[in-house]
């Protein structure tokens, strides 16, 4: 492959980061990671991070390609962690074809990453529909115009489709589309990851005992 003289590539090896506001001690810990999650999210939120929420998704599709996303976790529910989507989307395809997959947080401000594999299932359609109808009238109108990852001629396609919908809406209730809800996320390993000085970080990993239905907790090398 012929090298390429991007003026970025000086730049990249000028940013160095120490990395000393926090540290992770198994005494810290919650012998329950969703707690451990729930207070890191906390802690993320209170950060004023308006993408506190974030999250990368990595599925694998059919031929083994791994593909990643973000999207926006919306509840932490049924033992997991939920966030809405279209069931005929990219993400969606590739869900049906392999459940598991795996989700990054990673909260700058704080030095902070989660790494988490699981499994994904649907949410039940109650709760779905309840999510749908607080979404805002716009909201709900995109999903109606969006067949999301399919291809599309070019922007002006999509804007008349959703005005013609907006439309067809107007002063309606609008109801939830078949092709769009939840899943849920299962998570069966978990890791806490807190940026150290001299790269020697904190990583807690968390991994399900199948059959003791218990957490393991234990601790990387960076
Ligand atoms: C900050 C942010 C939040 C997002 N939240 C969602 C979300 O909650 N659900 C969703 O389907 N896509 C969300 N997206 C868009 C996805 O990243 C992605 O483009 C889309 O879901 C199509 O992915 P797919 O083709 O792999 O299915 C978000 C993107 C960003 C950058």
């Amino acid at each position: 492959m012929k090298d390429q003289k991007l003026t970025v590539n000086p730049l990249l090896n000028s940013i160095r980061k120490e990395y000393e506001i926090h540290v992770l001690l198994e005494e810290q810990c919650h012998k329950d990671p969703v707690i451990q999650f729930e207070r890191w999210l906390k802690d993320a939120i209170d950060t004023g991070d308006d993408h506190a929420n974030a999250m990368v998704l990595s599925t694998v599709q059919a031929n083994g390609m791994p593909d990643s996303r973000v999207v926006l976790l919306r509840n932490i529910s049924y033992g997991g962690f939920t966030f809405y989507t279209n069931y005929k989307s990219k993400k969606a395809n590739d869900i049906n074809g392999n459940s598991k997959a795996s989700l990054l947080f990673f909260w700058k401000e704080l030095e902070r990453q989660i790494r988490i594999q699981g499994e994904i299932k649907f949410l039940p359609t109650k709760e779905s529909d309840d999510y749908f109808r607080e979404r805002p009238f716009e909201s709900r109108v995109g999903a109606w115009a969006s067949q999301q990852s399919s291809e599309i001629k070019n922007r002006k396609e999509l804007d008349d489709v959703f005005e013609n919908k907006l439309k067809e809406f107007a002063g309606q209730d609008v109801p939830r589309p078949e092709h769009w809800g939840g899943y849920v996320f299962l998570p069966s390993r978990y890791e806490f990851w807190q940026g150290r000085p001299s790269r020697l970080h904190d990583r807690i990993q968390y991994q399900m005992d199948g059959t003791k239905k218990i957490w393991n907790r234990t601790r990387l090398m960076p």
